[in-house]
């Protein structure tokens, strides 16, 4: 049943002009998804505040940054945010919700062609993005992330448990989730020779990663 569903997920790939296309198309109802995750992200920044090696003043690169949500919460702690979306709308209206903190950069990007040169930034985030991609994609996103960063990649998802509202945004973004909460992260770290911290903070799954 397992690889069943692997092979289904991995089969249906949605092709990064789609994937634009409905972020571009829903930007405007986004405010309904924010009101549900930003009390988790709020609880996660804090618990991570004591757990991260925040000395100097450290960088952030945050992809798939959507409307900035975790973009903000990142600016009250690290010296400077970069944050990369393939969507012009959301990244409008990231712009026009993070106006107050000057230390945030928005910008066009893919995640499947990272080209930063080695150790660019302190840390990587990833918000309710990585699941959007099959096994393949996912684990050449960790790698490049743990190229460009010289402390963490850290990954913040939905629960390892099937919930309504999460299941309905999953297929209409047709992502791959149902297969992302079965990936064997351990494994993947292995074959990446990274070392994984994967703990539950809030109801939500949060994955540090580390270049060995
Ligand atoms: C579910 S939203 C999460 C947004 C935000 N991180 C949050 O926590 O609210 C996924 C975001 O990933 C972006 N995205 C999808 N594919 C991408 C890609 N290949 N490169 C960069 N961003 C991508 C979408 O445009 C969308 O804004």
């Amino acid at each position: 049943m397992k690889k069943w569903i692997q092979k289904k997920a991995a089969d249906f790939h949605r092709s990064t002009e789609e994937m634009q296309a409905f972020y571009d198309r829903i930007h405007q109802m986004y405010w309904f998804v924010e009101r549900h995750i930003r009390p988790g992200l709020v609880d996660v920044l804090s618990t991570l505040d004591g757990k991260l090696d925040m000395s100097g003043a450290p960088t952030v690169l945050e992809y798939c940054c959507g409307s900035g949500l975790l973009s903000m919460q990142l600016a009250t702690r690290f010296f400077h945010v970069t944050g990369r979306d393939l969507s012009e709308k959301m990244l409008q209206r990231a712009t026009r919700l993070a106006q107050n903190h000057t230390n945030i950069t928005f910008e066009t990007g893919n995640v499947l062609n990272i080209t930063d040169p080695p150790d660019s930034f302190d840390f990587a985030f990833i918000s309710f993005g990585l699941h959007l991609f099959g096994p393949d994609d996912r684990k050449q996103i960790l790698k490049q992330l743990l190229r460009v960063v010289s402390r963490e990649v850290v990954i913040i998802e939905h629960p390892p448990q099937w919930q309504w509202l999460i299941a309905v945004m999953e297929w209409l973004e047709g992502s791959h989730y149902t297969d992302f909460i079965n990936t064997e992260w351990h494994a993947v770290a292995k074959e990446l020779d990274a070392e994984l911290k994967w703990e539950i903070i809030a109801k939500t799954q949060v994955l540090r990663w580390r270049a060995q």
